[in-house]
Parts: structure tokens; C-alpha cells; sequence
């Protein structure tokens, strides 16, 4: 395993919803001990499939309240190049799942507008919004509390795909890009924003996430290159969540 990675704090469960149900509950202690710490709570949600459920179980805990929800300020990781009303949104997905389901404040709801016909302009205003609001630390670079991310079977996190320019870019915070493998515009946060963060959380779960698994975690620097994902290495702390299909390759045993 590369030193980064060495570093993660690595947790198996034997299935998707015990990693979901785990993952739960890490976010709820982060958002807890932010918002506790700072009065406020900086996160960035992630899009996809994997997190549908994880959104679901966090909307659950509104009944408890023991979530300061009306503290934290949501981001987006990236966005597809599609209207906020479209399936597709990554934002649409987060908000009919947890955020009409919370109480946080409408006004702290940041979606990216990716599907803007300006999306380079669209990445500059959506950064710019990020450096107003998000306190910064390291290098001046603005700090989440939480980003979230998923993984896909090549190792994207984010909509930092391999062989994409946007992999490079140690400037910007959030960039707009063209991913040739989708044939799709994207806008997503770049690696100098995610490793500025208190805590990045990978939620990954299923066989088709395990040879990327295997590689990220792995000892063979020829297949870790290949992952966008061994780029993440934040002062802050990674919580890798898998289920033992994800895992099933690294030889780690379920909890
Ligand atoms: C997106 C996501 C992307 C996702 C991975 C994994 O916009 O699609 O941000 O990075 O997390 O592709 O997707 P699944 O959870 O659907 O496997």
C-alpha cells in the first residue's frame, strides 16, 4: 500500500447497507463535532448511486434531532451536465433523498450549475461562492469539513476521470471538463480542494468497485497510477467504507 494510503482508516462490513449504515454514522459524528467546534458545518455531497441510501438513512436521523442540520452548508462534489430537475443531477438525487427531508437552510444549498453554456464561467462562480463562504486553512485554500465522495470502477472519484486534464490542475478548486469516456461535460471539485479538506469519506460497495479497490490499495505503483483516487492524501483524515464485495480483493476481512 502507497504511504497515503497508509494513513486511511480503512473500514469493511460485510455488506452494502452495514457500510451505508457505518457511513451514517461517521458523518453524523463529523457534522456533530464541526458544528459543535465552529457553529457551522462545511460539506460536500458526492452523486451517483451508492450514496442514495446513505442520504436516505442521514434523512432518517431527523426524527432523533440530534443532527445540527440548520448549521451545515451544502456543496456538491460535481455535477452532471444536466437542469437541477433532471434524473440525472446529482443534486436533484441529494435533494429528494435527504435535503427536502432536513432542515437545512435553503439558502446554505449550493447546487452547480454544470449544465451552463458558459460551464468554464459557471466553474469560476461556483468556486468563487465556495471561497466566500468556506473558511480556508491550508494554503488559504478553503476547508470542508466533509467530502464525500463515491468511486467509480476506474477509479474516478469526483468527476476527476482518469486520462482527464482536470487531474493536473493544481490551481483551481473547482474546474469544468469534457470526459471523453461519457462523451459529457462535468464540473467538479480538483484534488488541491478535496485535500484541503478536515475529512474526505470514500463510500464504495460492490464487486464492480473490487479490482480498483484492490489497485488503490495495492502495492503495484504501474496499477495505482491508473486511479484518480490515489491522488486523495488531505492533512485531514480518509475514511474508506467498504463492504466486503468492494473489499474482496485487498484480503482485509469484514468487521
Ligand atoms: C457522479 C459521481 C461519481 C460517482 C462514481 C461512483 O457524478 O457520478 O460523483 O464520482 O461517485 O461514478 O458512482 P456509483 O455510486 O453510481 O457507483
Amino acid at each position: 500500500m502507497q504511504d497515503a494510503q497508509k494513513s486511511w482508516k480503512i473500514m469493511v462490513e460485510r455488506s452494502a447497507e452495514e457500510a451505508t449504515a457505518l457511513a451514517s454514522e461517521l458523518i453524523k459524528t463529523i457534522i456533530c463535532e464541526s458544528a459543535a467546534e465552529e457553529n457551522k458545518c462545511y460539506v460536500a455531497l458526492a452523486g451517483g448511486t451508492t450514496p442514495h441510501a446513505l442520504y436516505q438513512q442521514l434523512a432518517d436521523t431527523c426524527a432523533s434531532g440530534d443532527v445540527p442540520w440548520g448549521n451545515v452548508e451544502v456543496f456538491f462534489g460535481d455535477e452532471r451536465d444536466v437542469p437541477h430537475d433532471d434524473v440525472e443531477s446529482n443534486y436533484n438525487m441529494a435533494t429528494k433523498t435527504l435535503l427536502d427531508n432536513v432542515p437545512v437552510q435553503p439558502t446554505r444549498i449550493h447546487p452547480m450549475s454544470a449544465d451552463s453554456p458558459d460551464l468554464a464561467a459557471a466553474a469560476e462562480e461556483y468556486q468563487q461562492v465556495i471561497c466566500n463562504l468556506v473558511p480556508g486553512k491550508k494554503k488559504g485554500i478553503s476547508q470542508f469539513d466533509l467530502i464525500l465522495l463515491g468511486m467509480g470502477a476506474d477509479g474516478h472519484v469526483a468527476s476527476l476521470f482518469p486520462g482527464t486534464e482536470a487531474l493536473k490542475e493544481r490551481e483551481k478548486l473547482v474546474t469544468a471538463c469534457f470526459i471523453p469516456v461519457l462523451g459529457r461535460n462535468r464540473m467538479t471539485f480538483t484534488f488541491p480542494l478535496i485535500n484541503a479538506a478536515r475529512n474526505v469519506m470514500l463510500l464504495v460497495t460492490g464487486d464492480d468497485k473490487a479490482d480498483a479497490i484492490a489497485a488503490l490499495l495495492g502495492d503495484d505503483p504501474a496499477a495505482k497510477e491508473q486511479l484518480p483516487a490515489v491522488r486523495i492524501d488531505p492533512e485531514g483524515i480518509v475514511f474508506l467504507v467498504l463492504d466486503a464485495a468492494a473489499a474482496k480483493r485487498t484480503g482485509l476481512k469484514s468487521a
